[in-house]
């Protein structure tokens, strides 16, 4: 060991410390949050922008055909979704598309155009129908109408020359329009978390159930969005969440202020819970250990030194490693050129897992949050959507986000809180919107 070099356990141990949270800060964080959405829906500031959505709980009788389109990452859908009723729904037909890493830093048009161009070979081999379509946008957006979205500032790493402030329905539209496609029209504009809320509603609602309260994307990003009865459906862009201070460590205060695109600030929860980013998080300890202790010391010269080269799926891979020697941890970072001992091994899953076990109850607090404005003394049941690639991907995050709850709220009032997977739930829940939407008709213009 060299003499300025702290002493590897140590460091390790105090790393892994860091991450951890107590149920009474969690509390805190809790009350927080929930004080925010009151003040957000009383257009009193705050980090949560508790946005309008202008549209109101499916019956679960809803049909018909509708184009989908989604949008909230580097790669999007285009399909045809047909609502037969009864909750029922089928894909007729999808694609995906890829933005190329130029769009997302790029001009508005191109990324519009891919878009559309993907809605056109959709809607290729059907040339006489007519159809809505429900455009899923998941970046925060200002609606004004069902049919009508102002982008606020992007998140996820995309920073589009000019799109804040811009109608992305409207733009959507020109972008058809320039593909001689007028016979589909952009009816219903809503964020991915709306979408997932909706579809679990749909389905429940077609038999006898309740609908869903809560609808939470964890994914590349995360957000909330929640059904608050007399002030409608609202996307909180819970991302956005700044009360996180007392759980940040330094790790995070860096990250955040390094990044311009979310700006320093912006998307702080996000920032520590979502996939984007605590692959980073684990990225940044390690070459942090590396530089202060005798572990990890080819990490500098190693690919694993680039910003952003760890995801959530290799967080993923981690945990499932069950070989007694961390065999899969070790191969793992032999594609980062970096070579491994056992307890080096042993060190990159302790962290890991403390970093995505920080991530479940920091989400199990923000929901706890949103509830606590619903339902005080949580005395109902209560359902919460869910979809995401790091939920739907990381290895038992839905118990850890259990595990929080009963921490915080205890065994019996945590059994009320239902956690309702909702796998793929964009495309189907933009139709049941759309469909929401044509029943509204009138209405459009009433408050969401
Ligand atoms: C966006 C939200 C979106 C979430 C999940 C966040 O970065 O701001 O609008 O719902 O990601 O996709």
């Amino acid at each position: 060991m060299s003499p300025m070099a702290a002493p590897a356990d140590v460091a390790l141990a105090e790393a892994v410390a860091a991450f951890d949270t107590t149920p009474a800060v969690l509390d805190g964080i809790a009350h927080e949050f929930g004080l925010q959405i009151g003040r957000g829906l009383a257009g009193a500031g705050g980090s949560l922008k508790m946005l309008r959505t202008f549209t109101r709980q499916p019956t679960g009788r809803e049909r018909g055909l509708v184009v989908v389109v989604d949008w909230g990452g580097t790669k999007g859908r285009a399909g045809i979704v047909e609502l037969a009723g009864a909750g029922a729904a089928r894909v007729v037909t999808e694609e995906v598309f890829t933005f190329s890493s130029q769009d997302k830093v790029g001009a508005i048009a191109p990324v519009f155009d891919v878009v559309a161009t993907a809605v056109g070979r959709i809607v290729a081999d059907r040339p006489a129908a007519a159809y809505p379509l429900a455009f899923v946008y998941s970046f925060p957006a200002r609606l004004e109408r069902i049919d009508r979205a102002v982008a606020l500032a992007l998140t996820k790493g995309w920073s589009v020359a000019g799109l804040e402030g811009q109608d992305v329905a409207a733009l959507l539209s020109a972008a058809l329009e320039r593909r001689g496609l007028t016979r589909v029209t952009v009816t219903a504009v809503a964020n991915d978390t709306v979408a997932t809320l909706m579809l679990q509603s749909y389905r429940a609602r077609a038999t006898g159930g309740r609908p869903a309260d809560i609808g939470l994307i964890l994914g590349t990003g995360t957000n909330q969005a929640a059904d608050l009865g007399p002030d409608g459906i609202r996307n909180l862009e819970s991302g956005n969440f700044d009360g996180v201070a007392p759980v940040a460590t330094r790790y995070d205060v860096a990250l955040d202020r390094e990044l311009l695109d979310p700006k320093p600030g912006a998307q702080r929860l996000e920032k520590m819970v979502s996939g984007r980013y605590l692959g980073e998080l684990l990225r940044r300890v390690v070459c942090d250990l590396g530089q202060r202790t005798v572990q990890f010391r080819g990490v500098a010269g190693s690919a694993f030194a680039t910003p952003f080269a760890v995801d959530s799926e290799h967080l993923s891979r981690i945990a499932t490693d069950r070989t007694a020697g961390l065999d899969q941890v070790g191969a793992l970072l032999r594609t980062f050129g970096l070579a491994s001992s056992r307890s080096e091994r042993e060190g990159v899953r302790e962290l890991s897992a403390a970093i995505v076990r920080r991530s479940a109850r920091l989400v199990a607090a923000t929901l706890l949050g949103t509830l606590q404005v619903i339902d005080p003394a949580l005395a109902d049941r209560r359902t919460v959507a869910v979809d995401g690639s790091l939920w739907g991907g990381y290895p038992g995050f839905a118990g850890l986000v259990r595990g929080a709850f009963i921490d915080l709220v205890g065994a019996e009032r945590a059994d009320r809180i239902e956690l309702a997977f909702v796998k793929d739930s964009t495309s189907i829940g933009a139709a049941v919107i759309a469909a929401v939407a044509a029943s509204q008709g009138s209405e459009r213009c009433s408050s969401g």
